[in-house]
């Protein structure tokens, strides 16, 4: 679904225009877990500098021939970042941690997300939450939502301040979240 022209519109004109609402995210810019590219295309046009984290190497390859000339695109894991401490202005990622299998795992992305900012810089991203057409969807495949009760307590155990958490208006949405790296 994610490799769809439907899905990168979705993205372009409803999805990311929520998630990133308000945020600034600065000269150097990193995106976690980017797929096919349906955000980093729309990123692409709007930061200086635009880097990206993807664990698959197919789709890392895939991504590096339509965007490398534009973006740094790397083969890695989110979880064990191949950069020096405070070394972005924001991280973002979207509809990417729910693919991540274990809540030890997810939360060792936010350390590494805190890690890598600088002080003052966001951490900013969305992510679906689970209903009938999600869980079709993921048979077979990694499905672990975030629960928002718990996802602010998990920030700000990672050290994030300002954490807000909040759902998408409409029915069966998703979740937001951002928090910020203290000064
Ligand atoms: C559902 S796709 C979403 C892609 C894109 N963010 C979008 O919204 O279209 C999730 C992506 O996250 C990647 N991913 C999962 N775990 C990751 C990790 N630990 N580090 C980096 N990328 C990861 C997957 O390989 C996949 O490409």
């Amino acid at each position: 679904m994610c490799s769809s022209e439907k899905w990168a519109q979705g993205v372009r004109d409803r999805l990311l225009p929520w998630a990133l609402e308000g945020v600034e995210l600065g000269d150097e810019v990193l995106e976690l877990g980017p797929g096919y590219g349906a955000n980093l295309r729309v990123l692409v046009e709007q930061v200086p500098v635009l880097t990206a984290v993807e664990i698959d190497e197919d789709t890392t390859r895939l991504l590096q021939k339509g965007w490398g000339d534009r973006a740094r695109i790397i083969h890695g894991d989110a979880s064990e970042l191949p950069f020096p401490d405070r070394d972005f202005s924001s991280v973002v990622c979207f509809t990417m941690l729910h693919h991540v299998p274990t809540a030890e795992a997810q939360d060792r992305i936010f350390r590494e997300a805190f890690r890598v900012l600088r002080p003052g810089g966001v951490f900013a991203g969305s992510d679906s939450q689970p209903n009938f057409r999600f869980r079709l969807l993921h048979i077979g495949d990694t499905m672990n939502t975030l629960p928002p009760k718990t996802l602010p307590g998990r920030l700000e155990a990672a050290g994030f301040t300002d954490v807000v958490v909040d759902r998408y208006p409409e029915r069966g949405g998703g979740v937001r979240f951002r928090g910020r790296r203290p000064e």
